[in-house]
């Protein structure tokens, strides 16, 4: 006799997991843990960096000013935040929304990468340089490699572009600005979503 578990049992799973961890200093300061949220078949997966204080504040990621920007750039091409995956590297709000260390990074990669084992995506978009950074375990800069797919484990495509708070403190809009740059990976990435996606 064979079993399948199901994706949502499996990530109900990891989700218990990330609400009981206080393996980092993270924990103890948070209001809420930000597991991620989304469609589970997803063949697009987003990966920011770390809850800000709207998503400490509700459980949810990006949905601060941020997110609103992200959701408005997807609804733009056409995808949704129910269509796609989006969750953070570390999934509790690092204090004044510092950026994350690479200890807490690595001590929270364990879910993260569950995340990933679950939903099996074909395309990870790192969004910013800090998440880019932990993927790649090196430092690089993101205004050289967004736009760029770069071959992961197991062969998932990873596809950086900007962290939507840096569009947010740089307004530009016209041709060759960053929000013209990621609004062009943003069409990329609808261009993923409807090749992998299982009808
Ligand atoms: N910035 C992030 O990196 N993640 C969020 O969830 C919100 C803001």
């Amino acid at each position: 006799m064979s079993f399948i578990i199901r994706k949502e049992v499996l990530m109900d799973v990891v989700v218990k997991r990330i609400e009981s961890c206080f393996s980092c200093p993270l924990g103890p300061t948070r209001i809420n843990p930000v597991p991620g949220e989304g469609s589970l078949d997803s063949p697009v997966m987003f990966v920011g960096e770390g809850p800000g204080e709207e998503e400490d504040k509700t459980g949810r990621p990006f949905v601060g000013k941020a997110g609103r920007l992200l959701t408005q750039m997807m609804e733009e091409v056409g995808l949704s935040r129910e269509k796609v995956y989006i969750t953070n590297v570390v999934k509790c709000r690092p204090p004044n929304n510092r950026v994350p260390t690479n200890q807490e990074m690595l001590t929270c990669s364990h879910h993260l990468l569950a995340q990933i084992q679950i939903i099996n995506p074909k395309v990870i978009v790192p969004l910013g340089a800090t998440a880019l950074n932990f993927f790649l375990e090196k430092k690089v800069s993101i205004t050289k490699m967004r736009g760029k797919e770069i071959e992961w484990i197991g062969g998932i495509i990873l596809f950086p572009t900007f962290h939507p708070s840096y569009l947010l403190r740089n307004r530009a809009t016209g041709p060759g600005s960053p929000y013209d740059l990621a609004m062009q990976d943003m069409k990329r990435i609808k261009e993923y979503y409807d090749k992998y996606r299982k009808i």
